[in-house]
């Protein structure tokens, strides 16, 4: 055993997730997934269908359902290795939201109403109806990753200011009560780490935004519907197709970094690919072709998945087997440090 009451692990360890709403995106392809898939066998990783942190808004409970399948599908469609990888449903394995008590009381109020992903989301929201729960998520996100004492965390952009806020928790928890966590590392990706929304790109592309039918790609799109988005995608009035920060022209940032992020060029390469274009129609088509030609292979894989859905599902049993071993471990650590009298002798 180390320190912090973990087995020693062989080699450093991974933990990540994506909630079951709305309809994943390219974004949470090039964000998370992709990456997840291509550093899998450097790290001990585990996958998490995060259904707890989705019913922290309005929520539909059959949805919740369909999506959780969905999304454990298109992880392993995008590349995750179930024999490499531990995937499962975060519900599934109750230490989380025990976890999530403990926690809860020795994380300051203050910490969580300054969360700006808990201020936007409550600002769409009727005030007298935002949840308690929403409040709290970060500290759910807190529980899952403490309770495998990951090392790094493959997230977006987006999610940066959550591990900070994991990590403030892990230390607070270990000075209160001893070294018991390790204090893990965000891992974001170098690029297409925040990608826009297509119809506004001064906005992330978020799986839950329904304002505008050309806001994202999804990964289960057909390719017509994916090329359609990408053609319909807001840009601006001039011609110039290079990478640039002035917000005038983030459309076509946008654009080009997707470029950049399914193709591996170097923006110098796509700069001068696209010196020749005629316009911004030129670049959209490009951009199409290559976003289209990266979901073909996860929709063909996803597909012959879903014709056997016991598979699936007896993978996530699996899963959650394996994940509830090293979590409990964690959580007995943690309530004994915590001083509780143990159930039995
Ligand atoms: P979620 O479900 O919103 O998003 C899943 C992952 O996709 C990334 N992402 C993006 N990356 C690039 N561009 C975008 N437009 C984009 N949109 C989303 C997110 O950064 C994320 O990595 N709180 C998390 C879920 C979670 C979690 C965790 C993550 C719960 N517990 C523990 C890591 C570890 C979330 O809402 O992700």
């Amino acid at each position: 055993m180390s320190d912090n009451g973990s087995p020693t692990k062989a080699r450093p360890r991974v933990f990540s997730g994506v909630q079951p709403s709305g309809n994943l995106t390219i974004g949470n392809y090039i964000g998370a997934l992709r990456q997840w898939a291509r550093e899998q066998y450097h790290f001990d990783s585990f996958f998490c269908v995060v259904d707890l942190h989705a019913i922290t808004v309005p929520y539909d409970s059959a949805d919740l359902h369909t999506k959780t399948r969905e999304v454990a599908g298109l992880y392993l469609a995008s590349g995750i290795d179930p024999e490499a990888s531990t995937i499962f449903v975060q519900s599934h394995v109750q230490a989380h939201a025990e976890l999530t008590w403990l926690l809860n009381c020795i994380t300051p109020l203050g910490w969580l109403n300054r969360m700006t992903q808990f201020k936007d989301k409550a600002a769409k929201q009727q005030a007298d109806s935002v949840s308690t729960g929403l409040l709290d998520y970060p500290v759910l996100m807190a529980a899952d990753i403490l309770l495998y004492q990951a090392d790094a965390v493959p997230v977006g952009e987006d999610q940066r200011q959550h591990l900070e806020l994991t990590r403030d928790v892990a230390q607070r928890f270990n000075h209160l009560f001893g070294e018991t966590f390790t204090i893990p590392e965000a891992m974001i990706p170098p690029s297409g780490a925040r990608i826009k929304g297509l119809d506004d790109p001064t906005a992330k592309m978020s799986k839950s935004e329904t304002g505008s039918e050309y806001h994202a790609v999804y990964l289960l799109d057909p390719p017509d519907r994916a090329r359609k988005k990408i053609m319909r995608a807001v840009t601006d009035s001039g011609r110039e197709i290079r990478f640039s920060q002035d917000p005038e022209k983030a459309g076509v940032n946008n654009l080009l970094e997707l470029y950049q992020a399914l193709t591996g060029e170097s923006r110098e390469a796509i700069e001068t690919h696209f010196a020749s274009a005629r316009g911004y129609g030129d670049l959209k088509k490009d951009v199409a072709e290559v976003v289209v030609a990266a979901l073909e292979p996860i929709q063909r894989r996803y597909r012959e998945l879903t014709d056997d859905r016991s598979y699936l599902d007896s993978l996530l049993a699996q899963g959650a087997e394996r994940a509830a071993t090293v979590a409990n471990k964690t959580l007995e650590t943690v309530r004994e440090r915590m001083g509780f009298l143990k159930p039995y002798a």
